[in-house]
């Protein structure tokens, strides 16, 4: 009962956070983020549905605010606002940042991005995980993605990715929160979806994010498959620079995961020199034995001699050998 009233509490005092910084943004002080957002071609309706907002220079603006109206320490320091330091004092955590508010599926804010404004270090400041902010169990924008006619998620990785899909009318778009996509979120996402579309960056990092979030997607039992930004470096920049029909062509042209996987492994072997050709075919054919299924695996056997020149009597050799031996 005390537990849930806590938490209760802590929706309460996040929420008001929330429309504090709405409020700023909305004000003479939040002109520049106004700007900045703007700048980012983010609509008026966006900022409100999103709830956007802007946390002040000033040092304990929040803090003061709940102090005036008779918010205790002991409440107040569970919410992750704030930094109780010995020496200075209480002080917000968020200064000049540019707001973003996590909802979870029940639409209660339980925590907090905030992402500075130009260059500037660390880009995005998160709320630490509380009493009612696990970030391993929820995902930014599932609460209107859940709200999509559509069984399929657009998994991103960013807040602005979101933002901007769901502006451009992918409502489906969701981000884990700035940490590595777990079990957990696989989960949830089942409730609403059958089909993943793993939407990340271009980059290196985003190409290891999503090869590790194939198989947690998988054994959660959904179908996952690959979108790919290149030449753009994610979502929010795709969008921006092509338009949503073009996004729609790359979602319809999304890669089989197991061909995904093959196509990353095959970068770092060399066609051109016999062995690493052979080493290629014999990494391939090993990752071949997982599907258990004769029907599915001759499926990929085939998918993958088309695509990789060699003849499927070949690399089904290749697959018996390695299957036998497991
Ligand atoms: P990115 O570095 O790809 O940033 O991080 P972005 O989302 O494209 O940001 P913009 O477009 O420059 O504004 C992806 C996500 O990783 C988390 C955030 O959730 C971010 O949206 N992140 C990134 C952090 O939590 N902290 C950081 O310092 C950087
Ligand atoms: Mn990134
Ligand atoms: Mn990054
Ligand atoms: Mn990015
Ligand atoms: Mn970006």
């Amino acid at each position: 009962k005390r537990a849930s009233d806590l938490r209760t509490r802590l929706f309460e005092v996040n929420k008001m956070a929330a429309n504090y910084y709405y409020y700023q943004l909305t004000s003479e002080q939040g002109k520049t983020a106004l700007e900045y957002l703007r700048k980012r071609e983010l609509k008026e309706e966006t900022i409100k549905k999103f709830g956007l907002g802007y946390s002040t220079k000033y040092s304990n603006d929040l803090y003061q605010y709940f102090k005036s109206k008779n918010y205790e320490d002991s409440l107040l320091r569970q919410t992750g606002l704030f930094t109780y330091d010995e020496a200075r004092g209480v002080y917000d955590k968020f200064w000049n940042r540019v707001m973003f508010p996590i909802l979870d599926v029940n639409n209660k804010v339980i925590g907090f991005g905030g992402r500075v404004m130009g260059e500037g270090a660390p880009k995005y400041l998160n709320s630490p995980e509380t009493t009612v902010f696990d970030k391993s169990r929820n995902l930014f924008g599932l609460n209107f993605a859940r709200l999509s006619r559509k069984r399929s998620i657009l998994l991103c990785e960013g807040y602005m990715d979101v933002i901007a899909l769901q502006q451009a009318g992918f409502q489906n778009a969701v981000a884990s929160l700035g940490t590595a996509f777990t079990f957990q979120q696989a989960n949830l996402l089942k409730r609403y979806a059958d089909e993943v579309f793993i939407t990340y960056d271009s980059d290196k990092a985003g190409v290891n994010a999503a090869l590790r979030a194939i198989p947690i997607l998988k054994e959660a039992g959904l179908s996952a498959k690959v979108i790919h930004m290149n030449p753009y470096k994610d979502p929010d920049e795709f969008i921006k620079a092509l338009g949503e029909s073009e996004f729609e062509k790359r979602i319809e042209k999304a890669s089989n995961s197991f061909l995904f996987e093959v196509a990353v492994l095959e970068r770092d072997f060399d066609f051109s020199d016999p062995e690493q050709k052979t080493n290629f075919y014999q990494e391939t054919a090993k990752k071949l034995c997982r599907f258990s299924d004769e029907l599915e695996r001759n499926n990929y056997v085939e998918a993958v001699a088309r695509k990789y020149m060699i003849s499927q009597e070949d690399l089904k050799k290749l697959v018996n050998r390695y299957g036998a031996s497991l």
